[in-house]
């Protein structure tokens, strides 16, 4: 606590969760843009807090990317994770393997000495698998689980660059920035309000099951993301943001 007062990163924390009104913010120093160690950091308090709001038993699904990978990283086998279940959010879309979902899921499993289960879905479905997958029990019921989820752990990024990174079509990324898409999470994609302008057509955790999850973390920094943070925040869900120093700065001016 002295650190961060002299940092003033509790006025920082108090701003932003005021601001954008989160129940809890924390906002770790530097910019994890510039530093690894400042992403490292970022994971370390992510996992801290994931590690405080688990409930027992409960179903923890998460998104993948680096940050998640980060959080993963800095988790251990604690009891108070005994019985927790993680799953992934949603499936296919588009990642490499090591930062999709499915990855990210079986690593904290590992980590913490929890069960997973995987969702094995294609990348850039086509409407009639979409369909025909959909009906597959299997899948149904994995569905129905992450659907029951207590937690959703996830990260954020910039629209253009998570679509690129995703080697979306150009016809979708054209219609994105029409649209003006700022921000993605969860293959969803936001516009400077919090609205969603476009979805990744996979299958897994849908709005209203986040708008009902019981408890939603963001775990997301650097400069570069300060405004598509801002813009998630503004679809409201999310009760803990994990952001660094550089992000929450660039947060306020997108107040
Ligand atoms: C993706 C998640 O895998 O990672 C997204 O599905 C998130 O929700 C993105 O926007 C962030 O990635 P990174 O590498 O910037 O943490």
């Amino acid at each position: 606590p002295m650190i961060k007062h002299l940092f003033g990163l509790t006025d920082l924390e108090d701003r932003i969760q005021q601001g954008f009104n989160i129940a809890q913010v924390v906002v770790v120093p530097g910019d994890s843009d510039l530093s690894p160690f400042v992403k490292k950091e970022l994971g370390r308090s992510g996992a801290a807090i994931l590690r405080k709001l688990v409930a027992k038993n409960g179903v923890i699904a998460v998104t993948g990317g680096s940050t998640m990978a980060e959080v993963a990283n800095h988790l251990r086998p604690i009891p108070q994770f005994k019985g927790s279940l993680f799953v992934p959010a949603r499936g296919g879309l588009g990642e490499s393997l090591e930062l999709q979902a499915n990855t990210i899921a079986s690593n904290m499993a590992k980590k913490t000495g929890c069960q997973y289960r995987l969702l094995h879905v294609p990348d850039h479905l086509g409407e009639d698998a979409y369909q025909s997958l959909i009906q597959d029990p299997n899948i149904n019921e994995m569905l129905q689980v992450i659907r029951t989820s207590r937690i959703v752990i996830h990260g954020i990024g910039e629209a253009l660059v998570m679509a690129r990174r995703r080697k979306v079509d150009s016809d979708t990324v054209k219609s994105l920035q029409q649209d003006g898409a700022l921000a993605e999470a969860f293959g969803y994609y936001f516009d400077q309000q919090g609205l969603v302008v476009h979805k990744m057509p996979t299958m897994g955790i849908r709005l209203e099951d986040i708008q009902q999850t019981e408890t939603v973390i963001a775990v997301a920094g650097g400069k570069s993301k300060g405004e598509s943070i801002a813009a998630v925040m503004r679809f409201g869900h999310d009760d803990v943001l994990v952001t660094d120093e550089a992000a929450a700065r660039e947060m306020l001016k997108h107040l």
